[in-house]
């Protein structure tokens, strides 16, 4: 990979006695304007070991740095050294790095024969799935490619909310005021509205709790009437978990959720006490966490039944034996933070060093315009109905713009889909979303369909100048600022997505992308690409070329697809 930041830390290394490459790596900046350089050292650091002013470091340091392949020149400005490279060699190097590497490029074997387990989205059953689910959805997706692109093996894990006292009272419910076919005719909404009434009912009539809790305490102990019930709502609900994550695009290679760990809480329970960190806390069994400043953790209650924190533990257990994991990450909301702690410190009492494998990646909540979402007032937008809705208004696009576009139906899927992921990972993940209907539906600035837009851009252009990729050109021909940055820009993706995997944060690849589009649209509007001059032409299509492959990586690394035409 081409490493114009090592090269430089590597020259300084050799100048520089006391530091090393890593030391000086971690110090070079970019600076804040072209003008300035390309890359700068800050000397201030310096100035202590070497007992000088930083500006004499710099000087001094200018004076001695060797002309090589990718500097141009140096300037020492006020304790700054700042590296000047030698456009023509970085254009040609970064070109044919991205046009021999294709759709790898950026891409690296970091992560060869380690396992990634990514748990991610699990909604509950029964419930329904709305905007509130969107966030670990497509967060948790985007950390999947970026973790395989840099080579990892990647297990994603829905980690379903499919077990918990909520299915007895379901039960209890359906069985008192439940019809069959009204279930089968309106879904999870006649599961919500029953569940909703069970609540309601109960506070006049408080016996009914313990109705529930009996029910709940059935199926924990595999009663089959109980368990055919919970079957048949659990079905119901992945069929519409199912047709969101088909509109996604999303596969899971598990759906092990929290009932798959129903009968392996129990040797967890005895692992705890035979290591001596159960305790007994009015009837229940708790971990004490104190020592640690943290609220006691509560493996089972009072009456027996295992909860959801245990199910975290047994299922952290299992998937360190079902997979060897290198990391197993989390993308739950930081409303959870506590939950994350706490299991994860019971994890590491019981003596598995792998506890600091164990990843907690959170992210804001979502409000509706402003107020919380609220499930049992129906103050929520289905995840379902926010895509169609999406892909619905950019179909009205097309047919405005483009009536006789072709498969105008999957490109108004994907363009609309995209818009809607595009937005939610634009901003750093833990951040509050407020969510507005016109927000989620502006697709003019920096958005999914403008950069979508501008790799189509790309693609007609390639297309019109009857473009084949692997042709000879001089990249020295590139000399004017704007086709500089965009190759800069270029050049920067595979550090992107180190970062992006280094900080969980896929929003790095959105703003990335936007970055991208800019600098290409600059260069697209000051140049003109399909000249007379065929050397001229053959240099600017290759970098054409290099900035499609470079959107459409990234595209795909955020979950969207990078349609031809828009
Ligand atoms: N079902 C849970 C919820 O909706 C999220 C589960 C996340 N995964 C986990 N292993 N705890 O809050």
């Amino acid at each position: 990979m081409l490493d114009l930041k090592r090269e430089i830390a590597e020259i300084l290394a050799k100048l520089l006695e006391d530091m090393d490459v890593e030391q000086i790596y971690g110090m070079l900046e970019q600076p804040p304007s072209p003008e300035m350089g390309d890359l700068a050292f800050p000397c201030f650091k310096l100035s202590r070991i070497f007992r000088k002013p930083p500006a004499d470091i710099a000087r001094e340091l200018a004076n001695k740095i060797p002309i090589s392949r990718y500097i141009e020149r140096v300037e020492p400005v006020s304790g700054y050294l700042n590296f000047f490279f030698k456009r023509s060699a970085v254009i040609s190097d970064v070109l044919k790095q991205v046009l021999t590497e294709r759709e790898s490029f950026g891409s690296s074997w970091e992560g060869k024969g380690k396992t990634i387990v990514v748990d991610y989205s699990a909604p509950n059953i029964a419930k329904p799935f709305h905007i509130g689910h969107l966030l670990s959805t497509i967060i948790g997706h985007s950390l999947c490619r970026i973790f395989k692109f840099l080579g990892y093996n990647v297990v994603g894990i829905n980690h379903l909310g499919d077990w918990g006292t909520q299915f007895g009272k379901l039960i209890a419910a359906y069985r008192r005021w439940g019809s069959r076919e009204r279930v089968e005719r309106d879904q999870i909404k006649e599961l919500m509205d029953l569940y909703v009434r069970f609540h309601e009912e109960a506070e006049k009539d408080p016996s009914l709790e313990d109705e529930g809790r009996n029910w709940f305490a059935r199926l924990e102990k595999g009663d089959r009437e109980a368990l055919e019930l919970w079957q048949w709502f659990k079905n119901i609900s992945l069929e519409e978990f199912k047709r969101v994550y088909r509109i996604l695009g999303i596969e899971f290679d598990s759906y092990a959720g929290e009932s798959f760990y129903v009968d392996k809480v129990w040797d967890v329970v005895e692992e705890l006490r035979s290591k001596n960190l159960l305790k007994e806390s009015e009837g229940a069994r708790i971990v004490d966490l104190e020592p640690y400043g943290m609220p006691p953790f509560l493996i089972l209650k009072k009456d027996g039944s295992t909860l959801y924190a245990t199910r975290d533990i047994a299922a952290a257990l299992y998937r360190k034996k079902a997979y060897d994991f290198h990391k197993c990450v989390y993308v739950v909301g930081a409303t959870q933070i506590l939950h994350f702690r706490q299991w994860i410190k019971v994890i590491e009492l019981m003596g598995y060093r792998w506890a600091k494998d164990i990843v907690h990646v959170p992210f804001g909540t979502v409000s509706l315009e402003g107020k919380k979402l609220a499930t049992r007032k129906g103050q929520v937008v289905l995840l379902e109905d926010l895509l169609t809705e999406a892909v619905k208004k950019t179909l009205e696009i097309i047919e405005e713009k483009n009536p006789g576009m072709e498969n105008k139906n999957e490109v108004a899927r994907q363009v609309g889909v995209g818009a809607v992921i595009f937005s939610h990972l634009y901003s750093s993940r833990i951040k509050d979303i407020s969510f507005s209907w016109e927000e989620a539906l502006n697709f003019d600035g920096e958005t999914g369909p403008y950069v979508q837009y501008t790799h189509a851009r790309t693609c007609s252009v390639l297309q019109k100048a009857g473009y084949t990729p692997g042709n000879s050109f001089d990249a020295g021909l590139l000399d004017t600022k704007e086709e500089y940055e965009l190759a800069m820009a270029l050049y920067r993706f595979p550090e992107k997505v180190r970062e992006a995997s280094g900080e969980y944060e896929p929003s790095v690849i959105t703003r990335y992308l936007v970055e991208v589009a800019q600098a290409f649209n600059r260069f697209y509007h000051e140049h003109p690409i399909l000249v007379e001059d065929e050397a001229l032409r053959a240099a600017r299509l290759a970098l054409v070329d290099a900035a499609r492959i470079v959107l459409s990586n990234g595209l795909w690394l955020i979950g969207l697809t990078s349609p031809e035409r828009i």
